[in-house]
């Protein structure tokens, strides 16, 4: 038995924001936000869409490729900081458009490592239990919804989009995975470095969260950029140790994109030459949970993955959370 992807998708909204947009709106430069973070531009969502909107588009994407029907899937994973609403979940919203009536659908909370916490979730799951033949996972962010647009620190770090992956279980009793190994991690010690201060339990909505702008991410960066690399450098190794897979055998490293300083920091610890590292923030800035997967989707339609292939994807969010996962390709060229 073994755990296959076979579908991905991916969405970027139309209404793409460069960096000279942003001049015009915080005392920025073009030149600082590329030196600093190598984003170029990033898409913005309307505002009629919401993140379920977002995940239906990159989701529907994904079955088409996995040849998979909305009502053959058993379970609906959505990874999200900007669900639709507190609740009904994401994942249900997502389920009602897709016509995905026998799913079981949920929402999963861990920032920008989401998509990697739901493939170990989904994984886990069609493992576990002889029912379960299929699954979806989705990162889908309207970061621009609680982006504080006035914050130069913040607000030209972040875009919206969407990605998603169809999980399918191989019953055949020599059938390779895609999955070689995942490790996730998570140490709340450091919860204040990146989140949003007010709008939950903890500080429910009020004049004074507003007028003192709460209610948006607050980030200290250069604390999230050191944990980052260490985080996802351990990472990604410990699973290539797991597997017995050698840096040199990978075919491509995708990291979070947040910034490409933190990437090729990575990068260059594990002495991968700049063809292996896949960047594509230049044009998505850091979409949280999307970002992975629209890696792999912009990787995969353009038909630079081939059978066999491995992939180390690290992840890095707040929480924190960070892990890495090995993967080998199993799909034949797109
Ligand atoms: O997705 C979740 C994970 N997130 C991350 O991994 C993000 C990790 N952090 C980072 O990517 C980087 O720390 C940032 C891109 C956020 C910041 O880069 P940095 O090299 O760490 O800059 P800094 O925060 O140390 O700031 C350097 C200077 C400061 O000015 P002073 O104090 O040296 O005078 C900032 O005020 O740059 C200033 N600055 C800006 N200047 C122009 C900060 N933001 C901007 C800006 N435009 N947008």
């Amino acid at each position: 038995m073994s755990i296959k992807i076979i579908g991905t998708g991916s969405y970027l909204p139309e209404k793409v924001m460069t960096n000279f947009d942003l001049e015009k709106m915080v005392e920025t430069s073009d030149e600082w936000i590329r030196t600093r973070t190598g984003i170029e531009s990033r898409h913005l969502a309307s505002q009629e869409q919401a993140a379920s909107d977002l995940a239906f588009e990159a989701a529907s994407r994904a079955l088409t490729m996995a040849k998979t029907a909305a009502d053959e899937l058993d379970v609906i994973v959505v990874a999200t900081v900007t669900p639709d609403h507190f609740f009904p979940s994401t994942g249900c919203i997502l389920q009602r458009k897709l016509g995905a009536h026998k799913a079981f659908c949920f929402d999963l909370e861990a920032a920008c490592s989401g998509l990697l916490y739901s493939m170990e979730t989904a994984k886990s799951l069609l493992a576990a239990n002889p029912r379960y033949r299929k699954a979806l996972i989705v990162g889908a962010e309207k970061l621009s919804s609680i982006t504080d647009w006035s914050d130069r620190n913040t607000c030209v770090l972040f875009g919206d989009g969407a990605s998603a992956l169809v999980l399918a279980k191989d019953d055949e009793p020599e059938s390779e995975g895609s999955i070689c190994s995942i490790q996730l991690h998570s140490d709340g010690n450091y919860a204040e470095i990146l989140q949003i201060p007010a709008g939950g339990s903890r500080k429910p909505v009020s004049e004074e969260t507003l007028a003192g702008r709460e209610h948006f991410i607050r980030m200290a960066g250069r604390d999230v950029f050191k944990l980052a690399v260490n985080g996802m450098l351990s990472a990604g190794k410990d699973v290539m140790a797991e597997a017995g897979v050698e840096a040199e055998s990978l075919r491509w490293m995708i990291s979070h994109q947040a910034n490409s300083r933190i990437i090729n920091a990575v990068a260059d610890r594990l002495a991968l030459p700049e063809e292996k590292v896949f960047i594509n923030l230049d044009h998505c800035g850091n979409t949280s949970s999307a970002s992975i997967g629209i890696c792999l989707d912009e990787l995969n339609r353009s038909g630079r993955l081939s059978k066999g292939d491995y992939i180390l994807v690290t992840a890095f969010g707040g929480g924190l959370t960070w892990g890495a996962a090995l993967l080998r390709w199993q799909q034949q060229q797109f």
